[in-house]
């Protein structure tokens, strides 16, 4: 076996893109597999921050292929800028980046879609990133989309116009006033599209089948988290995609069977960006000042992320859909400082105590149940080795550990690629 798996826990943003860049030297591909420009995950070293939406995080270490698996869905525009942005570190891209032909093709006209869809909900809007990749999900689900793989076809304009037609008489459907400018939109389009015909398409597969007969080490990086996922997540407020484990088979075209680590990425508290129910959500100076301490404010959006307290009944419904090995706790600095923390290991439902995560985690259905841990004052972002971690934060460590029954191999303090304790 030698795939791997990297994904989050949560609502997203609990720190893949660090922990996939870190990793990286033990790896020789480095796969995406669902998602697509909604994500933005944040790579620190040597004093500067990177972002990327599409690019998986390997893209930085030498010797590493980056593959951008079936399952993902691109914007040529984003995808492009993201590549720009690459420039200043001479990374050879057509031989480091490889765009399975199966991943699907993110239109301007699913980014106005999106708009669309989001406007006419009003209040009930799922909060979207406005990327496109609810209505470009659909299509490949609705057997519409375009696929990388049609831009090496004679037709491709042809395709192209013909789900545009589709697409704005779907925007006047919704009858909410969006303004757009479709040639200037399709003229940045086509010249990505360009751009990206440049670029190194594989039958990705194929290729993943290959690599593994070679014995070549394979980590596979997850977008948002598993409490956004499509089937398992909070519905309706999640994204289009599976970011469980099964999304990578389905995302990389790799077997069941192949997955060998499954490694799970979660924050030390709770962060969720956009609508939904967050059952140990904040609303006091705690919450705003855990938001602060941790610069919580969205990769992609720029938008303030919710803060709450760790809830372990959805962390271990989390493990138990991914069938998680390892547990990764990220942004451990964040929390000092606190007197007392408090984790959640249960819900009080419809007058019972439960341990799992019901139907629904509405607030008229669910409250948190805590269990309060003593805090710690230390600052924990110069220290490198576990044994100099403070012992509150040791007891909070151990505790996670019992309640998940899953190791916890590696605490994060800060940003950087080197504020890393493997434990
Ligand atoms: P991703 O989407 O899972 O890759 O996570 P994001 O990049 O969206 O959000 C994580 C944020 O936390 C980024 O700004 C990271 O630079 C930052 N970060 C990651 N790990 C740590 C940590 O251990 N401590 C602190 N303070 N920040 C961290
Ligand atoms: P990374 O990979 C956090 C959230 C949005 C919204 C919902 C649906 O950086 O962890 P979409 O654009 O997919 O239609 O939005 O999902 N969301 C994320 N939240 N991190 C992400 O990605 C996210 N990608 C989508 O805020 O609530
Ligand atoms: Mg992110």
């Amino acid at each position: 076996m030698s795939v791997d798996l990297l994904l989050g826990l949560q609502w997203g943003d609990e720190g893949k893109g660090k922990i996939v860049d870190v990793l990286t030297p033990n790896y020789d591909i480095i796969a995406r597999f669902q998602g697509g420009p909604n994500a933005g995950h944040t790579l620190e070293f040597e004093g500067v921050k990177h972002v990327l939406h599409t690019i998986p995080s390997g893209i930085f270490r030498s010797n590493v292929i980056n593959v951008i698996g079936n399952g993902v869905v691109i914007d040529p525009i984003i995808l492009k800028k993201e590549i720009d942005a690459l420039a200043p570190y001479q990374i050879n891209i057509k031989e480091k980046l490889l765009i399975s032909r199966k991943a699907h093709i993110i239109l301007p006209t699913h980014r106005l879609l999106d708009l669309a869809s989001e406007t006419s909900k009003g209040k009930a809007k799922i909060g979207s990133t406005l990327k496109g990749i609810g209505p470009c999900y659909m299509d490949k689900t609705g057997r519409n989309g375009l696929r990388i793989g049609d831009l090496e076809k004679d037709n491709f304009l042809e395709e192209y116009r013909s789900l545009v037609e589709k697409h704005l008489s779907l925007i006047n459907y919704y009858g909410v006033e969006i303004e757009f400018d479709l040639p200037s939109l399709e003229k940045e389009f086509f010249s990505a599209i360009d751009y990206l015909k440049t670029l190194s398409f594989i039958d990705s597969e194929d290729f993943f089948y290959h690599s593994q007969k070679q014995g070549k080490k394979i980590l596979a990086e997850g977008a948002q988290g598993s409490m956004l996922d499509i089937d398992f997540g909070t519905y309706p407020f999640v994204t289009s995609s599976n970011t469980t484990a099964s999304g990578a088979c389905t995302g990389l075209g790799i077997a069941p069977n192949q997955i060998k680590n499954v490694m799970g990425v979660f924050k030390a508290y709770t962060t969720r960006v956009g609508s939904g129910a967050f059952p140990t959500e904040l609303f006091d100076e705690i919450g705003e000042k855990i938001g602060q301490i941790g610069r919580e404010v969205g990769a992609t959006t720029g938008r303030k992320r919710r803060c709450g307290w760790l809830d372990l009944v959805a962390l271990k419904y989390a493990i138990h859909l991914s069938g998680v090995t390892q547990l990764m706790m990220m942004k451990a600095d964040v929390l000092s400082g606190f007197e007392t923390l408090k984790i959640c290991t249960g819900y009080r439902y419809k007058g019972e105590v439960i341990k799992h995560l019901p139907y629904s985690i509405d607030p008229e259905y669910v409250t948190p149940i805590y269990t309060e841990l003593k805090g710690w004052n230390e600052d924990l972002s110069k220290v490198q080795k576990a044994k100099e971690l403070p012992v509150e934060l040791i007891e909070y460590i151990k505790f996670i550990e019992k309640e998940t029954e899953v190791p916890i191999t590696l605490v994060s303090v800060g940003a950087d690629r080197t504020q890393t304790i493997q434990i």
